[in-house]
């Protein structure tokens, strides 16, 4: 058996799992979150919750991956054998994959919008106006050649494999994400309305804290961890034995939160000053407006607003929101490529071409049955199973897998493990916990 590839450094493993992590739940979800939910005492709650909650969750993924050296579903049924039915490993694992591949579907329609925008921002830089409502208007045609580019662009980069296609990417892109991210946001703070938009984010008005912000900001960052659906576990099983696991662990944490607060520096003063410009940005019933209005509407209309930077301005928008798609498109995808190649004698190129198309056509039975099927999908993956997955994964580490051998995965790389703060604490996260905390998160998504 040819040897199993690895990230060949920890920068590249942090730029792949970062990539994975941030993404369109970083960049619009946050911010607009943030801002329905009374802004800074939002951004506490999310703060707590992805040290407390969501990196716990993240470690479990990242030992299980490290250890098992393989994709979810042999990960799970190998380490079911300490005390639980390899049978019950298997059921969860391909869960995890098939849920992976529909959180693909779904994610690269929307990717797909940000690619037409993008699109239209360059043909309106060379001067070629005509096909602007084309790119802007929603029809199968537009909605369908550039899902279908995106899926190509994913299926280019995971058919490469770990070192020439996931970590080789992420290491160009994510920099370049940022570049983008800090320039628009000088940009748009010294623009008129900006400091309204900033008190709105960063003061805090604690009245708003009611359960369902506190629920809101753990799915946030469930959902922003990319947790749950066995991206991060294969993800750590391209990881060398010598890595730390809780520090790396911790960096992607850190850097995920961090470009969420920073995402927001640039959003929500970008609303206000829309409004500047005579856009309307509160709904009838005087929230902010959040979703794909703001995106798709009210942004365009402030870059439109700003003279001839603003096809710039818009470029560097698009072109971010892009890149953050892609990289987090990539970590679904190979979900089940993975285990695809590691299970069957297929090649990675085969397994991804094959793999990618299926996920294409179930995208395309989305946009055809667009009203009945697109809520639905999201829900019953990021609502519905996210939570259950991320659950029996902790359920996995804290109960079914044996203590001395998780300690004994997470010793490689961190000798000194069980005098750490970390070995204090954490066993008892992921056995109560977490699970509790997730489970009180999905009673109340199933009640609301
Ligand atoms: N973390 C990504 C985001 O914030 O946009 C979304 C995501 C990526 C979810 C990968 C799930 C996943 F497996």
């Amino acid at each position: 058996m040819a040897s199993r590839e690895q990230f060949s450094s920890k920068t590249g493993f942090i730029m792949a799992a970062a990539g994975s992590a941030i993404g369109l739940g970083n960049i619009w979800g946050f911010p607009t979150q943030t801002a329905s939910n009374g802004g800074a005492a939002f951004v506490v709650v999310y703060f707590i919750l992805a040290y407390c909650m969501a990196y716990p969750a993240l470690m479990a993924e990242l030992v299980i991956g490290r250890h098992s050296k393989s994709n979810i579903v042999t990960a799970l049924k190998g380490i079911s054998g300490d005390r639980g039915a390899p049978w019950f490993g298997v059921l969860v694992g391909i869960y995890g994959v098939v849920v992976a591949s529909l959180i693909l579907s779904f994610y690269a329609i929307v990717a797909g919008w940000m690619l037409s925008y993008l699109s239209e921002s360059v043909f309106n830089i060379v001067g070629i106006t005509q096909y602007n409502a084309w790119f802007t208007e929603f029809s199968f045609s537009r909605n369908f050649v550039f899902l279908a580019v995106f899926m190509a662009l994913t299926m280019f980069v995971i058919s490469r494999g770990v070192t020439a296609g996931i970590e080789r990417w992420s290491t160009r892109l994510m920099p370049l994400l940022f570049i983008l991210l800090v320039a628009l946001i000088i940009y748009v703070l010294t623009q008129k309305g900006a400091s309204e938009g900033l008190k709105v984010y960063l003061l805090p008005d604690f009245n708003q804290l009611s359960p369902k912000l506190i629920l809101d900001a753990m799915g946030q960052a469930f959902f922003s961890l990319s947790l749950g659906v066995g991206t991060m576990l294969i993800y750590g099983s391209y990881l060398s034995e010598k890595e730390n696991l809780p520090k790396l662990g911790a960096i992607v944490t850190f850097t995920d939160s961090g470009i969420a607060f920073v995402a927001g520096l640039l959003i929500i003063p970008a609303i206000f000053v829309a409004q500047e410009h005579g856009t309307t940005i509160f709904t009838e019933t005087g929230s902010l407006i959040a979703g794909p209005d703001l995106i798709f509407q009210v942004l365009p209309t402030l870059f439109e607003s700003m003279g001839s930077v603003g096809v710039f301005v818009a470029f560097a928008f698009f072109l971010l929101m892009s890149i953050a798609a892609l990289t987090s498109s990539i970590s679904m995808l190979e979900v089940p490529v993975s285990l695809t190649t590691e299970e069957t004698s297929m090649k990675r190129p085969m397994a991804t071409l094959i793999i990618g198309s299926a996920i294409f056509v179930i995208s395309i039975i989305i946009l055809l049955n667009f009203g009945a099927l697109f809520g639905l999908v999201i829900d019953f993956t990021t609502v519905y199973s996210q939570p259950v997955l991320g659950i029996l994964l902790c359920v996995f580490v804290g109960w079914i897998w044996h203590r001395n051998h998780v300690l004994k995965a997470i010793k490689s790389g961190m000798n000194d493990v069980e005098n750490s703060f970390f070995w204090k604490i954490w066993p008892m996260y992921v056995r109560f916990i977490c699970p509790l905390l997730i489970l009180a998160n999905f009673v109340q998504s199933l009640r609301g």
